[in-house]
């Protein structure tokens, strides 16, 4: 990663698929890198779990290739989608790598369990 100020200017990752599509998403938005930059590397290791590092918060990144919150896809059960593919269809959740789909499905059955935002 080459940063400026905290900010990041470049970057090249191979073989860690959320922490590239996190690091695009900061790239892109000009956004401010974690003060733990070791953060960005977990999303990627072997004991990555999203229900224990709080996907369900409303505010937790779902989908990184669109930047999708849970919020986002509580917005859109409470909407009337209940379906991975009707996710994706509002809120583009899951239609890039597709490796949030398991994830978008684990936040719609704690919305349904649960019956309010996850
Ligand atoms: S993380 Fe790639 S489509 Fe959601």
């Amino acid at each position: 990663m080459l940063t400026r100020e905290g900010f990041l200017t470049g970057f090249v990752c191979v073989g860690m698929p959320r922490t590239a599509a996190e690091l695009t998403l900061l790239f892109e938005r000009g956004s401010e890198l974690p003060a733990d930059r070791s953060v960005l590397l977990r999303y990627d290791g072997p004991d990555y779990e999203p229900s224990i590092n709080g996907a369900f918060d409303p505010g937790a990144t779902v989908c990184w290739c669109n930047g999708v919150t849970g919020g986002a896809i509580a917005d859109a059960v409470e909407a009337g989608d209940t379906s991975v593919a009707s996710i994706g269809a509002a809120t583009r959740a899951g239609t890039g790598c597709g490796g949030c789909k398991m994830r978008i499905g684990e936040v719609l059955e704690r919305f349904a369990t649960v019956g309010s935002t996850p």
